[in-house]
């Protein structure tokens, strides 16, 4: 591995990531998955990748988790589209110390206290959104919160190091199968999907973060993991719990677990009526509009989702009767993008 980087032709080698800067690419190349080690020359790849928009699988003591820059919209989106998520959950964002966490997130005393003793560990912390932070609002699927974890693993700290952005990553798998502990059950799962594995061997703990919400005065366990209670509850105190799957933390009606505009949202339009703004998507869009703004002109997918929480809060932010959002396609990332609407949309009635 010694000298790689010197030789290596990053066109030749990775010119999938020239195309997808251009945001055209949205189909993940299946000949370019790289195997790396923890080598800091392969720990340089990993992080040009990054901070080129590429899915890089990197090691942390818990599980493998599929890292993309937290900064860049198009990046998550290609997250969830690798995973094949239905829905957008909110991913937890992955910083290298508590200076940088609080960059990001509002650390109440107590969650600063829980992170000063936990972190870098295998505990995630959720805390409200710093308004100016610049991690797209994908990643907290629209809401104004944010989950953080400095991982103790020495290959994703190095990582953290090398590419110095923060990375959102949820397990390597794809959804609804196990969280992988190795890489070849990266492999086996995302295989050619992603950019390059990261691999450094098993993971120790083997079981996912433990997940705390500071969202009120009172810490909550929103799934347990890998940091044990009873050394949470000895810092902060007793911790509510929320009843939940492992991969669901938020239990309807304990905490809202998905934005909404507040405003009613009118999905499956096809012309605006006075007072309405319009979310569109694709080249023809309906006229008459106050606000009106496209997810995607050229119908990618890709831009949509990357777009989609920025937008609906704009188009909420102008104060309209009504949001009218077009029909978009159900398939490929339009599934995850049709849950969310749905939701939207289904919330002013509940
Ligand atoms: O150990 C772990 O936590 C691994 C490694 C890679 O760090 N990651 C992981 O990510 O398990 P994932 O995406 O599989 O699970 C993240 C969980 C999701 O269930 C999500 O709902 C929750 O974190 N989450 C993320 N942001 C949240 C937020 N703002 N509020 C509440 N829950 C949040
Ligand atoms: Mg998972």
């Amino acid at each position: 591995m010694k000298g790689k980087l010197d030789r290596f032709d990053y066109d030749t080698h990775y010119p999938a990531l020239h195309l997808r800067q251009n945001g055209r690419q949205h189909q993940l190349d299946d000949t370019l998955v790289s195997n790396l080690t923890a080598t800091s020359g392969d720990l340089k790849i990993a992080a040009h990748l990054l901070s080129n928009g590429g899915l890089v699988a990197f090691p942390t003591e818990t599980v493998y988790g599929l890292g993309a820059d937290a900064t860049d919209a198009t990046a998550v989106a290609r997250i969830f589209q690798a995973k094949e998520r239905p829905s957008f959950n909110p991913l937890i964002v992955h910083v290298k110390d508590l200076t940088q966490a609080k960059s990001i997130g509002q650390f109440s005393v107590l969650a600063e206290k829980l992170a000063h003793e936990a972190w870098p560990g295998p505990l995630t912390i959720v805390v409200p959104r710093q308004p100016a932070c610049d991690i797209t609002e994908l990643v907290s699927a629209g809401l104004d919160t944010i989950a953080l974890r400095v991982p103790a693993h020495e290959t994703a700290q190095a990582l953290l190091a090398e590419c110095n952005l923060p990375l959102a990553a949820p397990s390597a798998n794809l959804s609804g199968s196990i969280s992988p502990t190795t890489a070849d059950h990266v492999r086996s799962s995302l295989g050619e999907r992603i950019d390059a594995i990261l691999d450094d061997g098993p993971c120790s703990v083997g079981l996912e973060s433990t997940i705390v919400g500071f969202l009120d005065d009172h810490p909550t366990i929103l799934r347990p993991g890998g940091f044990p209670r009873d050394k949470i509850e000895a810092i902060v105190g007793p911790c509510g719990e929320a009843i939940h799957a492992t991969d669901k933390p938020l239990a309807p009606g304990q905490l809202k677990s998905h934005y909404a505009p507040a405003c009613p949202v009118r999905l499956n339009a096809t012309e605006v009526t006075s007072g309405e703004a319009l979310l569109g998507f694709g080249e023809a869009m309906p006229g008459g509009a106050k606000h009106s703004l496209n997810l995607s002109p050229s119908g990618d997918l890709v831009e949509a989702a990357a777009n989609l929480f920025a937008f609906l809060h704009r188009l909420e932010d102008s104060g309209p009767t009504a949001i009218a959002v077009m029909p978009i396609p159900d398939y490929d990332l339009g599934e995850a993008i049709n849950d969310r609407l749905q939701r939207a949309a289904a919330d002013k009635t509940e």
